[in-house]
């Protein structure tokens, strides 16, 4: 049994630094530009692995030369590829813009993972997926993971609408504070049958949201250089420590202090620190 399956997208993301985003309309000098592996997907797998979770990820790819790229990551994490597929299309893409004060804008591109389904998930001890892929396969993920026991958790990004179908299926929902209300807010996201919101706030910290009140996290001091992958970071790093047996307030401290990290150098997947890194800002937290 692995501790975390992560079902969802893989990306390859071409970043342009810029002194400030565009905005509608607008054209603008870039600095630099990179690509690196990513996708809310495999950030997760990632952040997952290097918390020092067992990992499978679900996910396709297409017959290219950045599903080589994206392959050997997984590889390299230590992450089981059984279930990822080769498909007839492009591997995702994503194009973002990083400003100089490290805040992002993405468009993302699915390609190979809009034929995601979750058909086959291999039994883990947590269920965790995101919005990058088609909503049934969300679903499928979640509801084959509550009926085989799993902790299931829902990262409701990019936003879409989500009704009580998708929401019955979450133990846990981790939403950012812009996500959170675009889908209604923390109480109709219990009242759809939630059973905990962890709303991750950025340089404020985290909250937790059940029935029987709030808890705040606070955050981590760092110097952000790049935001891209840090809530992915988080949710990864979450869905390890719970894997683990800590409670939620413990994993979602834990969390942080991998999210925080992961903003301190470029780049999604190269940003995401390894559990030593981590457990170095938690003692000095
Ligand atoms: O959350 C960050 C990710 O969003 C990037 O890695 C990009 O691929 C997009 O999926």
């Amino acid at each position: 049994m692995f501790d975390v399956c992560v079902v969802g997208s893989a990306n390859l993301d071409l970043v342009a630094t810029v002194d400030r985003l565009p905005g509608p309309g607008e054209t603008v000098a870039g600095g630099s530009f990179a690509e690196y592996p990513g996708g809310k997907g495999l950030n997760q797998a990632v952040a997952a692995a290097r918390s020092g979770a067992a990992v499978a990820f679900v996910g396709a790819l297409g017959d290219d030369g950045a599903a080589s790229t994206l392959r050997s990551v997984m590889t390299h994490d230590g992450i089981d590829a059984t279930h990822v597929t080769t498909v007839q299309a492009a591997t995702g893409r994503a194009l973002i813009g990083v400003s100089a004060s490290g805040e992002n804008s993405i468009i993302v591109v699915a390609g190979a993972n809009a034929t995601v389904t979750a058909n086959d998930l291999p039994a883990a001890r947590v269920v965790l997926t995101q919005m990058e892929i088609p909503l049934p396969a969300v679903e499928r993920a979640l509801s084959a993971g509550r009926a085989a026991g799993a902790i299931t958790v829902l990262n409701p990004a990019p936003v879409l609408p989500i009704d009580a179908g998708i929401l019955r299926w979450c133990d846990i929902v981790v939403p950012n504070e812009h996500e959170v209300e675009l889908l209604g807010g923390v109480e109709h996201l219990l009242a759809s049958g939630a059973g905990a919101i962890v709303v991750t706030m950025g340089s404020r910290g985290a909250e937790l949201h059940t029935a029987d009140g709030l808890v705040h996290i606070q955050p981590f001091t760092v110097v952000p250089v790049d935001t891209t992958g840090a809530g992915d970071t988080f949710c990864g790093s979450l869905c390890a420590r719970l894997a683990a047996g800590d409670d939620l307030p413990t994993a979602m401290r834990f969390a942080s202090a991998a999210g925080a990290l992961c903003t301190t150098s470029d780049g999604a997947v190269p940003s995401i620190p390894l559990r030593a890194a981590v457990e170095v800002l938690l003692s000095e937290g």
